[in-house]
């Protein structure tokens, strides 16, 4: 479970000089929940989606996953976290295009310290079958369409078995079919028991999650 209790977050650099991208946010997932968080550009999405993942800090507030204390833990332990309990897909991917997708479903299992090398190809091949690309482990992923880049990003995602997928925009460079369909692959996942968090800008997307909030400058308003 994600509970967060007035969490506030503030950027220094540029222009104005301090920006405050959330304030004051309280937000609970139950485990198994599959949410959605809207809102106009810069309201303050993925800073909240990057606290959420261990991948920021707050300035102040608290952050419990699971029943320990986020805030002031140290940097390795939230990497630790990060690699066992998070799973994180974005909208460009983020996949290193010249590499096969073996290659770049390595990668997580490498900064898993408690995955043994043996276990890779199993690990893999159960990642690729759960997004429908079991066939394409070889390929180069410049060869890959779209969809099937984002596949591969919710398989690295998925590879170290986390319980909560968060996605910043994940249908956001998608065509409308292909986002329908990667929609449906998130159901299916949130089906198996996975808390999924969605940062989304559109609407049609949003309504498929079980909840809806909206963030207006760094404050949760519905
Ligand atoms: N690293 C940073 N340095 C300075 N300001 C930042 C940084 N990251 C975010 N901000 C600012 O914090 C605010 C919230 O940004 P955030 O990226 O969370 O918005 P968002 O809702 O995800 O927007 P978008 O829909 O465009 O992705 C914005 O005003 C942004 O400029
Ligand atoms: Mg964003």
């Amino acid at each position: 479970m994600i509970e967060l209790k007035n969490i506030t977050k503030k950027f220094y650099r540029g222009t104005p000089a301090e920006i405050t991208a959330l304030d004051s946010v309280s937000l609970t997932v139950p485990d198994g929940e599959m949410l959605a968080i809207v809102g106009t550009s810069g309201s303050g999405k993925s800073t909240l989606l990057n606290i959420i993942g261990c991948l920021d800090i707050p300035d102040s507030g608290e952050y419990m996953l699971d029943g320990e204390p986020i805030t002031g833990l140290k940097q390795n332990r939230l990497a630790e976290l990060r690699s066992q309990k998070l799973g994180f897909v974005l909208q460009e991917f983020g996949l290193m295009l010249d590499r096969s997708i073996f290659h770049n479903l390595t990668y997580p299992l490498i900064f898993n310290g408690s995955v043994s090398t043996k276990d890779y190809r199993e690990k893999i091949a159960k990642a690729l079958e759960a997004v429908g690309l079991s066939s394409r482990v070889n390929s180069k992923c410049s060869q890959l369409s779209g969809g099937q880049k984002q596949r591969v990003a919710i398989a690295r995602a998925l590879i170290n078995e986390p319980s909560i997928l968060l996605a910043d925009e994940p249908t956001g460079a998608l065509d409308s079919k292909t986002s329908a369909e990667i929609m449906e692959l998130f159901k299916s996942l949130n089906e198996q028991g996975r808390t999924v968090i969605i940062v989304t800008h559109d609407m049609s997307i949003a309504r498929q999650c079980g909840r809806v909030i909206e963030i207006s400058d760094g404050r949760i308003i519905r």
